[in-house]
């Protein structure tokens, strides 16, 4: 298993399963959200948790609830948010293996 990395912002990308996401080191424990941020792209690893644990995106600054993924400045903006287990054996992510076409089949 490899060592997490955070940044002094307690944040980092990283692969999983294909997909690039946002792992935060919070006050509660381990979260995780896409690695974008919903409004214009912006990269949330880059960007900050406040006091209440909420993730703030380093562009614009739009504030976003981890457990459930609330722009908190109220634009009407979802970050996605994955659900996380961790384990003994690792850290591992709730990450749906197909997308709205899969589930169309
Ligand atoms: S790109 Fe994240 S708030 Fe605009």
């Amino acid at each position: 298993m490899a060592e997490l990395r955070f940044g002094n912002n307690q944040l980092l990308q990283a692969e999983v399963a294909g997909k690039q996401v946002c792992i935060a080191k919070t006050s509660m424990g381990i979260a995780a959200c896409a690695a974008k941020c919903p409004h214009a792209g912006g990269n949330m690893a880059e960007g900050f948790l406040d006091k209440r644990d909420h993730i703030i995106c380093p562009i614009h600054r739009y504030t976003f609830n981890l457990d459930n993924g609330r722009d908190l400045s109220g634009e009407g903006y979802y970050l996605k948010i994955y659900p996380v287990e961790v384990r003994d054996s690792g850290i591992f992510l709730g990450i749906e293996d197909g997308g709205l076409f899969n589930w169309l089949k």
